[in-house]
C-alpha cells in the first residue's frame, strides 16, 4: 500500500474523523430510506430521475442544516470564548498560544449544540457553505444519483473541502496557501519535477499577489536538500517572465514543520536562502530552551529505540539537530500497524513527562517512517502567517493528507488556520482549479 491511499485506508481502521463520520451517518438515513434497489434500467429511468431529485433534496436539507450547526457553534465560541481546542494537548499548547488564541481556550459554560453532537469539533475559522458544496461535489460524483453506494467518506471529505474554499471566497480572502509536500504536491518520498501540473497553479497564486508555503516536514539545514526535492517549481519561479521580483518573494519553505525557514533568492543556484530563526520565530518560540529541545529529543529517541527492540523493526534511527526518526533500512516496508502503535508510543511516553509540557512536538506515520519533530504544523502556519506581516488564520489554507488525529501532521495546522484534506497529488490539482474557478465568480 503506497501511502497516497493512506485516506481510503484510513476508513478501514479504528480511528475515525469524527465530524465527517457524523455527517456521514446523517446521510446513511435518507439513502436507505430512498434507495429503489428493486428498479432497474432503463425501463424506469424517468422513475429513478424522481427518486434522485428527492434523494438530492434530503441530501441537500440535511448539508443545510448541518451549515446552520456549524455556524451557531461558531457564535457560540466567539460569543462565549469557548473551550475549542480541549481536546488537543491542551495545557502543552495553552503554554505556548498567543494571548488571543489561549483567551478562546478558557474553562466556559456549556457546550455548543454541534461540540455536544461532536465532541472532537474544533474552531471554523470561516463559514462552511455545505449546500453549495454539496450541490458542486454532487454534479461530478453522483451521489444522489447512486442506489447502491452510500454518500462516503471521501464524498463528506470533498463537499467540506469545498465548502471550506468557498467560505474562503465569499467571507473571507485567501492571502496564504501553504501546502504540505509528501502526497500532497509529489507522491511520498518524490520530487517536485518540472512537468508536474501544480507548478502553474502554484504560479497563478503568486501572480494575484497570494503568498505560498511549503510547510512540510521533511527537515534540512542545507538549500540545496530542499532544491532537490522542489527543483520543478523553484525553477519555474526562477524563470517565470510573468513574476515580479517581489511576487518571486511570495514563496518560502518551512522545513521540520515549524524549524527551518528559507526564501526564494534569485541569486542562488539552489535558488533558496536560509532565513536566521531570529528574522522569523514567534515570540513564544523564542522560548524554546536548546536544552528543553536536546532532553525531549532524547526521550523521543529512547522510545523509538524501546519500539524498534520490541517489534523487530527493520530499521535504523536518525537523529538530527530538531527531529528524531526511525526508517527502514533495505527498502523493506513496515507494517501500518507497527508504525502507529510506535507513534503512540512515543507521544504517550514524551507526554506524560515533565519536558512534555513544555514544549510542543510532533510524532506522526510518515507512511513508512515514524518521526517527532520539535514544534508542529500550527507552529510552521502561523510563523509563515507572521514572515509576511501578519496574515489571518481566516485568511489562510493549509491543503495536506494527513488529518486522522493520531500521527497526522497535518492536522495540527487546524489550530493556525482553514483547511483542505486532499488524498493525493492529483486532488491538490483539482483543488486548485476549484479555488480559481470560485475566485472567477466572486
Ligand atoms: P511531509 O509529508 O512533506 O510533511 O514529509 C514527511 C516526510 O519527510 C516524513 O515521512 C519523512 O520521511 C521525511 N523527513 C525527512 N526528514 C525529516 C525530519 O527531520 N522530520 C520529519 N520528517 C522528515
Ligand atoms: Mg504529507
Amino acid at each position: 500500500m503506497t501511502t497516497r491511499y493512506r485516506v481510503e485506508y484510513a476508513l478501514k481502521t479504528h480511528r475515525r474523523d469524527q465530524l465527517i463520520e457524523w455527517i456521514k451517518g446523517l446521510l446513511a438515513v435518507p439513502f436507505v430510506l430512498h434507495s429503489q434497489p428493486n428498479i432497474s434500467y432503463p425501463e424506469h429511468s424517468e422513475g429513478l430521475k424522481t427518486v434522485a431529485a428527492d434523494t438530492y433534496q434530503r441530501y441537500a436539507e440535511i448539508m443545510r442544516d448541518v451549515e446552520i450547526l456549524i455556524n451557531d457553534h461558531s457564535k457560540f465560541i466567539s460569543a462565549y470564548s469557548g473551550n475549542t481546542i480541549s481536546d488537543d494537548r491542551h495545557n502543552v499548547l495553552k503554554a505556548y498560544l498567543s494571548p488571543a488564541v489561549r483567551h478562546n481556550n478558557q474553562n466556559t459554560p456549556g457546550k455548543s449544540k454541534l461540540k455536544l453532537l461532536v465532541p472532537s469539533v474544533g474552531t471554523f475559522f470561516t463559514q462552511l457553505h455545505l449546500e453549495d458544496a454539496f450541490q458542486y461535489q454532487n454534479d461530478r460524483r453522483f451521489i444522489s444519483r447512486r442506489r447502491f453506494v452510500a454518500p462516503s467518506f471521501n464524498d463528506i471529505r470533498l463537499i467540506l473541502n469545498s465548502a471550506q474554499l468557498l467560505g474562503l471566497v465569499r467571507s473571507s480572502d485567501v492571502q496564504l496557501v501553504t501546502f504540505d509536500g509528501d502526497v500532497t504536491l509529489y507522491d511520498d518520498g518524490a520530487c517536485l519535477t518540472p512537468e508536474n501540473p501544480v507548478i502553474p497553479r502554484i504560479i497563478r497564486l503568486l501572480e494575484q499577489g497570494r503568498k505560498v508555503g511549503i510547510v512540510t516536514a521533511a527537515g534540512y539545514e542545507e538549500a540545496e536538500k530542499y532544491y532537490g526535492r522542489l527543483y520543478g517549481l523553484l525553477d519555474a519561479v526562477h524563470e517565470s517572465t510573468s513574476l515580479t521580483p517581489d511576487q518571486k518573494q511570495g514563496i518560502i519553505v518551512m522545513g521540520g514543520e515549524s524549524n527551518f525557514l528559507f526564501r526564494f533568492d534569485p541569486t542562488s543556484d539552489v535558488r533558496l536562502t536560509y532565513v536566521r530563526r531570529s528574522e522569523w520565530l514567534l515570540a513564544e518560540m523564542r522560548a524554546w530552551r536548546e536544552d528543553d529541545i536536546r532532553e525531549l529529543l532524547d526521550l523521543a529517541e529512547s522510545a523509538l529505540r524501546a519500539c524498534a527492540a520490541n517489534f523487530n523493526l527493520p530499521a535504523a534511527v536518525l537523529r538530527k539537530d530538531r527531529a528524531v526518526g526511525v526508517y527502514p533500512v533495505n527498502g523493506v516496508r513496515i507494517n501500518r500497524e507497527l508504525l502507529e502503535e510506535t507513534v503512540l508510543v512515543v507521544q504517550n511516553t514524551v507526554e506524560r513527562s515533565a519536558i512534555g509540557s513544555r514544549l510542543p512536538f510532533c510524532a506522526f506515520n510518515g507512511g513508512n517512517d515514524v518521526f517527532v519533530d520539535i514544534g508542529d504544523k500550527s507552529w510552521g502556519v502561523r510563523a509563515c502567517q507572521q514572515y509576511f506581516g501578519g496574515i489571518d488564520p481566516s485568511k489562510t489554507l493549509h491543503i495536506g493528507d494527513q488529518f486522522l488525529s493520531a500521527g497526522a501532521n497535518d492536522f495540527k495546522a487546524r489550530l493556525a488556520s482553514t483547511t483542505a484534506w486532499i488524498s493525493s497529488p492529483t486532488e491538490t490539482v483539482d483543488l486548485l482549479d476549484e479555488l480559481e474557478l470560485s475566485l472567477s465568480h466572486s
